[in-house]
C-alpha cells in the first residue's frame, strides 16, 4: 500500500513557477499553452515533515540571516550519506553554496586560469559547457559512446583528451543527465585512474545520486577515490531529490583544505553569498532526516513512469525510443529513426503537439534527433503530453 499520492495533479500556475508560468523560456517556439515537461524539478508536493518544518519555521515570525554550520545541520547531511551510500564524511568538509552550477563554475574559476581546458561529457547538462565557456575556459567533449540501446564512456578518447596540458579539470555528471546512465564501480576507477595519471581536478555532480531506478545502484566517486580525495569534489543537493530546488541550497564537499579556503573567500568575502535562507536549512535537515520512506517511494513512481513511456512508445510510436534510464527522473527519447531536422522535430513537439521538451541538441551536437521528457509528474500529465505526442505524429 501506498503511503504517499504522486497521482494528485497540483495547479502550479501563478506561483511565479519557471516550469509552468514561464513556458515561453523552454525555447523561442514554446508558447504558454503548451504542456511543460522540461525544467528539471518536479510536479509532486513535497513530504509534510518537510512542509511542517517550513510551517514552524514561518511561526517564528523572524526570518534574519541563518547559518547552516551547526552540528543539526551538518549531521542530518552526513547521515543521508551514510545510511544511502554508506560513505563517511566529515561534516567540516561539508560547504554550503546557493546552487551546484554556482560551485561549479566558482571552483571552475579557482582551479583554471583563462583559456585552460574543462573536459564534460557531451550529451550533457546544458550550463557545463555554456557557463564554462561564459567564464572564457575552454570545453572539450569526451562525448558519449552511444550504441542505439544506452550509453558508454569512451575511454581511449578519454586519455587522449586529458593528456592536453591545458587540460586542468573533468566536470563529470554522475549520475547522468540526460543520457540516465547510473556508473559503474569499474567505470569510477577508470576516470579517476585518468584524472590521476594526468593531474586532472574531478568535479563530480552528484545532484541526481538519490534518483535511482530500479535495479542501480549510485555509487560516490568519492568512495572509489579515496586515494584522490583531495582532487576529488562532490556536488550535491536535497533540491532534486526533495523537490527544493528553490530553496538554493547545496552541499559541496571538499576535502582539500587550500580549496575550501578558496572556495569561501569567493563565495563569502568575495560575493557575500555565504549563507542560506532560514527556510532551506530547515527543509533540508527535515527532508534528510525524516523523508526517506517518501523518497523510496518517489523512486518507485517514477520507475513505473519510465515503464508507461517505454510501453506507450513500443505501442504507439514504435520508431521513437526510451533510452533506459539507470537513474535521474529524465526520459531521454531517440527520434532519429524518424529521419527529421532539427526543425521538424521542433515544429511537431512545440507547435503541433504543444509539448514542452528540452531539444536534445541543447545538451550538445551527440544529442541530435532526441528530446528530454521530465517524467516526474503525475501519470495524467504524462499520459496527456505521450497523447498529444501519437496525435502529432
Ligand atoms: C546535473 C545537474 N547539475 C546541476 C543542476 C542545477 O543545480 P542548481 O540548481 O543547484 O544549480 C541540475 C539541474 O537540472 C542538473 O541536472
Amino acid at each position: 500500500m501506498s503511503k504517499y499520492n504522486f497521482d494528485k495533479a497540483v495547479n502550479r500556475e501563478n506561483t511565479n513557477c519557471i516550469k509552468w508560468d514561464f513556458r515561453t523560456r523552454c525555447s523561442q517556439k514554446a508558447t504558454q499553452d503548451g504542456l511543460p515537461l522540461w525544467v528539471a524539478d518536479m510536479d509532486f508536493e513535497c513530504a509534510e515533515p518537510i512542509v511542517n518544518s517550513l510551517r514552524k519555521r514561518i511561526e517564528h515570525k523572524i526570518f534574519g540571516y541563518t547559518s547552516e554550520d551547526t552540528k543539526e545541520y551538518k549531521d542530518s547531511v552526513c547521515s543521508w550519506y551514510k545510511r544511502r551510500f554508506n560513505l563517511e564524511v566529515d561534516g567540516n568538509n561539508i560547504f554550503f553554496s546557493p546552487g551546484v552550477v554556482p560551485a561549479i563554475i566558482t571552483l571552475v574559476k579557482i582551479l583554471t586560469e583563462e583559456n585552460d581546458t574543462v573536459i564534460i561529457q557531451q550529451p550533457v547538462y546544458t550550463p557545463f559547457e555554456l557557463k564554462v565557456k561564459n567564464n572564457n575556459r575552454n570545453v572539450v567533449s569526451n562525448s558519449l559512446k552511444y550504441d542505439g540501446v544506452s550509453y558508454e564512456i569512451d575511454f581511449d578518447d578519454l586519455e587522449e583528451k586529458a593528456k592536453n596540458p591545458k587540460a586542468k579539470i573533468m566536470l563529470f555528471c554522475s549520475p547522468h543527465n540526460p543520457v540516465g546512465r547510473v556508473w559503474k564501480t569499474e567505470e569510477l576507477k577508470k576516470v579517476i585512474d585518468i584524472c590521476k595519471k594526468n593531474n586532472l581536478w574531478l568535479i563530480s555532480d552528484e545532484i541526481h545520486s538519490d534518483l535511482i531506478r530500479k535495479g542501480n545502484q549510485h555509487i560516490p566517486t568519492l568512495k572509489v577515490g579515496c586515494d584522490y580525495k583531495d582532487k576529488i569534489i562532490t556536488c550535491t543537493a536535497p533540491s532534486k531529490t526533495f523537490n527544493l530546488a528553490g530553496m538554493h541550497l547545496a552541499n559541496i564537499i571538499i576535502n582539500n583544505e587550500e580549496i575550501q579556503k578558496k572556495l569561501l573567500f569567493e563565495l563569502k568575502d568575495k560575493l557575500d553569498i555565504g549563507s542560506p535562507s532560514p527556510f532551506a536549512v530547515v527543509s533540508a535537515m527535515a527532508a534528510y532526516n525524516e523523508c526517506e520512506d517518501w523518497l523510496n517511494e518517489l523512486n518507485q513512481y517514477i520507475d513505473d513512469n519510465m515503464e508507461f513511456i517505454d510501453k506507450y512508445l513500443k505501442e504507439n510510436l514504435p520508431k521513437a525510443k526510451l533510452v533506459k534510464p539507470q537513474g535521474t527522473y529524465l526520459a531521454w527519447v531517440d527520434f532519429n529513426e524518424y529521419g527529421l531536422s532539427e526543425i521538424e522535430l521542433e515544429d511537431i513537439m512545440f507547435k503541433k503537439a504543444k509539448v514542452l521538451f528540452n531539444q536534445g541538441y541543447n545538451f550538445g551536437k551527440e544529442g541530435k534527433g532526441f528530446v528530454r521528457i521530465n517524467a516526474a509528474c503525475p501519470r495524467s500529465i504524462l499520459k496527456e503530453c505521450m497523447d498529444r505526442i501519437k496525435n502529432a505524429f
